[in-house]
């Protein structure tokens, strides 16, 4: 995946977790990285540490159009072009269905949703004007059957597959690609969260339980799903679009 050395590369969620080692391991691969993260503090503290020009963080709220769009524009004037977006900011909330407030299940689907679609909307704008492009969109497992318990996060992942799926037929004509990845259990602090507001036990057991559910035995790594991101974004993979590249240990395969 030598290509990757040439590819501007914008990553949501880009200062914790999945999006974190992602944008590490492109960052590794050589690519030029542009990290957006509704968390200044910790946005800025990695691009300190990285200290990199082929490395920026925008504050970005995603559920705002202004940001999306300044983000796209910092990223072109910063490095040239986007040659690969990668929606990747999500969060999860567990209410039950029959308890959840509208303010909740608003909050979850303009940071799960809206902002896939903010995001997209403005990149493909740009992608077509240059009749090129990759999104990559961090899906879920919940995307594909029902995880118990966070009825309103299925519902938002499931809303991803399908914008990836209709993104990808509707663009290909532009020579743009829209994939998405669907996580299994991944050991991130959005799922440490859940696990301890969730589950009775102490973090290490709770952890040992969930890596059960896998035939693989194990949680996943957020290095796995880079992984992913990374043969997606890459050129070797240039006759997927339209594709949940499932990564879960086997989690779906039963
Ligand atoms: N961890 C898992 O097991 C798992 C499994 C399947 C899918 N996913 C998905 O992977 C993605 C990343 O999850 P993670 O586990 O790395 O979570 P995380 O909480 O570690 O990281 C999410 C990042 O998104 C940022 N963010 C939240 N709201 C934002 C907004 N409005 N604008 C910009 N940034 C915002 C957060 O500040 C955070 O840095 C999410 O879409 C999640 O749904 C995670």
């Amino acid at each position: 995946m030598n290509d990757l050395e040439q590819k501007v590369v914008v990553i949501t969620g880009g200062a914790s977790g999945i999006g974190l080692q992602t944008a590490r391991a492109f960052w590794a691969a050589g690519s030029k990285v542009v990290i957006a993260d509704i968390n200044k503090e910790q946005g800025e503290r990695i691009q300190l540490e990285l200290n990199s020009d082929r490395f920026l963080f925008v504050h970005t709220n995603i559920t705002q159009e202004e940001d999306c769009i300044r983000l796209i524009q910092q990223s072109i004037y910063s490095y040239g072009t986007i040659d690969v977006f990668i929606n990747n900011a999500g969060i999860e909330i567990s209410t039950p269905l029959h308890h959840m407030e509208l303010d909740e299940w608003n909050r979850l689907m303009n940071v799960n949703v809206t902002g896939v679609f903010l995001c997209s909307k403005h990149v493909l704008k740009y992608m077509m004007t240059i009749n090129k492009g990759n999104i990559i969109n961090t899906c879920s497992v919940s995307g594909l059957v029902a995880w118990p318990g966070i009825p309103a996060y299925n519902a938002s992942k499931g809303a991803v597959l399908q914008l990836t799926k209709s993104l990808a037929i509707e663009y290909a004509a532009y020579n743009i690609r829209v994939n998405c990845v669907c996580p299994g259990i991944i050991d991130t602090p959005l799922n440490e969260q859940s696990f301890t507001a969730n589950h009775e036990g102490t973090l290490a057991t709770i952890k040992k339980e969930k890596s059960k559910l896998s035939p693989l035995g194990r949680l996943g790594t957020t290095q796995d799903i880079a992984n992913a991101m990374m043969f997606l974004a890459s050129d070797i993979s240039s006759y997927m679009t339209g594709a949940a590249l499932t990564v879960d240990g086997g989690y779906t395969a039963r």
